[in-house]
């Protein structure tokens, strides 16, 4: 493989910022940072492109300074998909195994994919993902890899993303008006995942929950394998927003508020502690209480937990998320997110870091880029590529693969 190949990007199209990471894979496997950029959001709304030019320059920002940091060029990128276009639901399919002596091959197990996965999908959507979760064989469950085991019936349970095929077709023309290509789109979810669980909570049972600008995306694992996603258009500028209508201060001022003096800790507020509010429409600023600011946090707060809380229950039984919640995105970092997160969701709960990539500066060590970092380690897995089971991508229906091949690298 040429030293170009083993350069890896991920591309978070964000509600909040725009965000690529040039990273270096490893022969071991391992991942290396090189270099980030960024820009602020514009063009972008809740996992949608709703401006493709404001967009694609917001791109291009990103990319060009992520390749001066990085010291390299790049041309495409693993890039992540939100929104409320997004829907999935887990599926089940068998097939006789008919072979030597019964022993199951690749190709049985690619069948038990497909036949899976074999349920209509409307003609505007797109599957992006068909992650397998586990193999039946004969009676026994459980399996994870069934090649080469003997049995009569095999049976796969697999997860299926699918996505409003306009919405994928707008992110990668974005991408591509921003010069680039689109290696592989993927669930900005799995990636945030990828990065902030460990091996023992994918195995034992954990939810995460990513609380970005947008939206909140959550996925539920056990037994190392995807169970349920979602997406819920509630993010963090709907915080701000209600702290700007509740203290009548502009949005920037209510953002600036809620990161500087904000907690969802309010009986750690004491009643007569005041904090500069500045006026709409004057330059003139007020003393409010504290307390009333962080109680308007506190009731969003109260509310997107419910709304989590209802989406794990649609997801798996309590008593399997033995490994709690795992919180991360920027929104996780409001003082306070974890305790009211074990109170509603009645798990234990903890903030999510990136995990297990080398070249972490200070900067990147923090939740809201969870979700690059794990599309830059995506960005080449063969396991999450819907292509991976199918008999011939050629064959797909036509409007699919007419996306595939922009895709296709
Ligand atoms: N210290 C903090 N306290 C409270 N909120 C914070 C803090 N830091 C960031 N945020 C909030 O996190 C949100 C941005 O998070 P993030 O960068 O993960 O979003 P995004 O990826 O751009 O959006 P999305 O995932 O919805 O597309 C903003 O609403 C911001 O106000
Ligand atoms: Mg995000």
């Amino acid at each position: 493989m040429s030293k170009k190949d083993r350069i890896v990007c991920g591309l978070d199209p964000g509600s909040t910022k725009i965000c690529l990471i040039v990273a270096r894979l490893r022969d071991s496997g391992s991942l290396e940072i090189l270099g980030v950029g960024h820009a602020e959001s514009a063009g972008f709304k809740r996992g949608v492109v709703v401006d493709l030019e404001q967009a694609a320059e917001c791109i291009r920002k990103a990319v060009a300074e992520a390749e001066t940091k990085a010291g390299v060029s790049v041309d495409w990128v693993a890039v992540g998909l939100s929104g409320e276009g997004v829907q999935s639901f887990n599926c089940r399919g068998a097939v006789p195994i008919e072979g030597k002596n019964h022993e199951v091959t690749h190709e049985d197990m690619a069948k038990v994919v497909r036949a899976a996965q074999s349920v209509p999908v409307p003609g505007n959507r797109q599957l992006i993902h068909v992650l397998p979760q586990e193999f039946f064989l004969d009676d026994w469950g459980d399996i994870r890899n069934p090649v080469g085991l003997t049995g009569s019936r095999l049976d796969a349970d697999v997860h299926v993303v699918s996505v409003d095929a306009s919405l994928v077709q707008n992110l990668i023309n974005t991408v591509n008006h921003a010069a680039m290509r689109v290696r592989r789109v993927i669930l900005q979810i799995l990636a945030s995942a990828e990065s902030v669980l460990t091996p023992e909570e994918r195995e034992i049972g954990t939810a995460v929950v990513d609380i970005g600008g947008g939206t909140t995306d959550i996925a539920i694992l056990f037994r190392n394998a995807i169970r349920f996603t979602s997406v819920i258009p509630v993010g963090g500028s709907l915080f701000s927003r209600d702290l700007a209508i509740g203290l009548r201060t502009p949005i920037e001022d209510a953002e600036c508020l809620k990161t500087t003096v904000g907690t969802l800790l309010t009986d750690t507020v004491v009643e007569d502690e005041m904090i500069d509010v500045p006026e709409i429409g004057t330059r003139n600023t007020r003393q409010l209480p504290r307390k009333a600011a962080c109680r308007i946090l506190r009731d969003r707060a109260t509310e997107l937990m419910e709304l989590i809380r209802a989406q794990i229950d649609r997801g798996c039984e309590r008593g399997q998320l033995l490994g709690g919640v795992v919180l991360t995105g920027g929104g996780s970092l409001l003082p306070g997110m974890v305790e009211l997160a074990e109170q509603v969701l009645e798990v234990p709960a903890r903030l999510g870091f990136p995990l297990g990539v080398q070249g972490l500066t200070d900067e990147l060590n923090h939740p809201a880029y969870a979700c690059v970092i794990g599309l830059a380690v995506l960005s080449t897995r063969p396991d999450i590529d819907p292509r991976k089971f199918s008999e011939n991508p050629g064959h797909l229906p036509p409007l699919i693969s007419r996306v595939l091949s922009w895709v296709e690298s």
